[in-house]
């Protein structure tokens, strides 16, 4: 792929490769809305170049999953009732892996914190922290899978 050097990540996975589960919110950082992994961490991906990420795994909502099988996050999601109109969703899903693939989020505080750069308009904040509590005390690498 042939790209600009001032291209940022969220910019070529949605308009140069197509992958449109990233959303793009604020474009500065604030709402998490564009979070993918790369290598298993979760990263704001308007804030960073593209080419800057050259080498390294970079994993969106669209590659979680494993064919008709969903990733356990997603699975969770679904069953808490974790998202209203979805537009969140997909940045909400990578955080959630990425700190679980850090063992953090224990303690409702730290969880609190760690998840409040990822802004929901409709208020489906509860229902997340249920998908974290249901899933933190899972093996990690289970968690991990197609994740890092
Ligand atoms: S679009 Fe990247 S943080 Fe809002
Ligand atoms: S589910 Fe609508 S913005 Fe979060």
């Amino acid at each position: 792929m042939k790209i600009s050097a001032w291209t940022t990540l969220v910019d070529a996975l949605r308009e140069h490769l197509q992958l449109t589960g990233t959303k793009k919110g604020c474009d500065h950082g604030q709402c998490g809305a564009c979070t993918v992994l790369i290598d298993g961490k979760h990263i704001n991906s308007c804030l960073t170049l593209a080419a800057m990420q050259t080498g390294k795994e970079i994993v969106t909502v669209e590659g979680l999953g494993s064919g008709d099988e969903l990733h356990p996050v997603q699975e969770a999601f679904i069953k808490h009732d974790a998202f209203q109109c979805g537009y969140c969703t997909p940045g909400q899903i990578c955080s959630t892996i990425g700190l679980l693939n850090m063992n953090k989020g224990s303690d409702p505080a730290e969880l609190r914190d760690l998840m409040s750069g990822n802004i929901c308009r409709c208020g489906a904040y509860a229902n997340i922290y249920k998908v974290v509590e249901e899933l933190k005390d899972r093996n990690t690498e289970a968690l991990s899978k197609n994740s890092n």
